[in-house]
């Protein structure tokens, strides 16, 4: 087996030895056969909308016998999954609104996994928005580059005793609009270089939106007055010193 690329590493490392891991959109599989090949996950189960997305993780496996140490599930989501069935998930490179729906589809079967980690190609913001109302503890925020993108990795806990009335905003900031969800400032705890690097790019994409804005006629005063607090917290975290 290859050696990881660094954002599927950065996700492999957060399961821990011992860990059971179902990954949700496996594609190609390379996470979970290397979770398992290195002795990690004794058991993985790879699981995927698309029968020729799961062709290719038997493809990538099929030196090694199917027991049930390597399972292949064909379907939407969770779905496929039974409930408490492993220690671990794993949601990643799809947009972060499909994730957010993936989680909100079953709340008692989602509640019954330990610990997701989730990578959303975007709408990081919105998801973690949503995991924060949810009664989801957003344990850890990492990024890590990938060819000319900078990816988010999001290790998220669930409560261990899950009771529905938990699902009520506790520590969720009432603006699901605020750029902290954009850009949690734990994110200068691994990387910092990055950080300040990724801070630059959303800096970037809010100068655009505030040009067009101030180029429009139906734009509100309030819309703007947002976008520029979102500008003023991007250049903060971008100067921030670390
Ligand atoms: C870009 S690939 C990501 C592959 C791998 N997880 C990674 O991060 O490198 C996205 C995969 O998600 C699958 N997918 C999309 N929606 C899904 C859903 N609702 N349930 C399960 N898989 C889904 C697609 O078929 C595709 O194989």
């Amino acid at each position: 087996m290859n050696r990881l690329t660094d954002r599927l590493q950065m996700i492999a490392d957060e399961i821990k030895k011992g860990e059971t891991m179902a990954d949700i959109g496996t594609d190609h599989g390379f996470l979970p056969l290397y979770l398992w090949e290195n002795g990690i996950s004794p058991s993985v189960i790879m699981c995927d909308i698309s029968e020729p997305s799961l062709a290719k993780a038997k493809a990538a496996s099929g030196a090694y016998q199917f027991g049930n140490e390597l399972d292949f599930r064909a379907g939407d989501g969770l779905k496929v999954l039974k409930t408490g069935e492993v220690d671990a998930v794993v949601i990643a490179g799809m947009g972060g609104l499909l994730i957010r729906d993936i989680l909100a589809d079953d709340p008692a079967k989602t509640f019954s996994f330990k610990k997701f980690i989730l990578q959303p190609r975007n709408n990081a913001g919105h998801l973690r928005y949503w995991l924060a109302s949810n009664g989801f503890n957003i344990a850890k925020n990492q990024l890590v580059r990938e060819g000319k993108f900078i990816c988010e990795v999001i290790t998220v806990l669930t409560p261990k005793a899950f009771d529905m009335d938990d699902l009520a905003p506790q520590n969720a900031s009432p603006d699901p609009g605020g750029a902290c969800w954009d850009f949690p400032a734990d994110f200068f705890e691994i990387h910092p270089e990055l950080a300040s690097e990724y801070a630059a790019v959303k800096l970037g994409i809010e100068e655009k939106i505030l040009e067009g804005m101030l180029k429009s006629e139906t734009v509100t005063r309030d819309e703007i007055e947002t976008v520029r607090g979102r500008i003023s917290y991007f250049n903060k975290m971008k100067n921030k010193k670390v």
